[in-house]
């Protein structure tokens, strides 16, 4: 089974991100704003108090934020007492703000650039994760304006390689649905559970503005 790619748009590029990350860190050096969270902080939220819910979850798991902007999920868990995180995006603007913030939060998290499309260079640098967490960076790469599948394609590639057996996938998507992302996922991962995420009722039909989906590696 397939399903249809979406329209390319700039925020596929690399050029709207670097763009963007350089008006933010203005923006937080003129006004303290850290700028934007992606879905909004109930998305995020909601994550993290899943990941707090589980048994088998200690504090010290190593967790990756995948496309991790401003690095504002990592603050939240950096907050709840998790001390093994680190953050990656491939725009060095992106990554020279969240540094800048966990400093002036006195948090320790690392930061580390690099394009998640090149699987073998990430593997190569990154290791292996507890947690692997991605929310809008999926979406981001869906959107490129260029051969979107094949870019889909190579970075979950990237996310299996960064996850062992036991390893969870947690991905949070406001372009995909569920099933989309079943059949796109299907090869690499299985399905562990759904966050729950507000819906809302149209024509007699039930939808979600965002999709939260955990996933373990297929162990073939
Ligand atoms: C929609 S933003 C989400 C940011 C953050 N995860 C959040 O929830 O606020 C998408 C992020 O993915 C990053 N990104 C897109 N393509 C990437 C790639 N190939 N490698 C690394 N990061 C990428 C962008 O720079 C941007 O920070």
């Amino acid at each position: 089974m397939s399903i249809d790619e979406l329209s390319g748009s700039e925020l596929g590029t690399k050029t709207y991100w670097d763009r963007s990350y350089n008006e933010e860190i203005a923006n937080y050096k003129n006004h303290g704003d850290v700028g934007t969270i992606w879905f909004d902080e109930d998305s995020q939220f909601r994550v993290i108090n899943w990941i707090l819910k589980q048994e088998t979850i200690s504090s010290d798991v190593s967790i990756i934020d995948m496309g991790c902007g401003n690095g504002m999920l990592l603050i939240e868990l950096a907050r709840e007492g998790f001390s093994n995180l680190l953050g990656v995006d491939y725009s060095e603007n992106a990554i020279k703000l969240a540094k800048q913030i966990a400093k002036d939060q006195e948090l320790n998290i690392r930061y580390q650039s690099a394009d998640l499309l090149n699987t073998k260079l990430c593997q190569q640098q990154l290791g292996t994760f507890s947690i692997v967490h991605d929310k809008g960076t999926y979406d981001a790469i869906s959107l490129c304006p260029e051969n979107p599948k094949e870019k889909r394609e190579a970075y979950l590639s990237t996310v299996n390689c960064l996850m062992n057996e036991n390893s969870l996938f947690i991905l949070t998507s406001c372009n995909w649905t569920e099933d989309e992302l079943l059949i796109s996922l299907a090869d690499k991962f299985i399905k562990k559970c759904c966050i729950p995420t507000p819906t809302f009722k149209f024509g007699g039909k039930t939808g979600s503005v965002v999709t939260s989906m955990v996933f373990t590696k297929k162990i073939i």
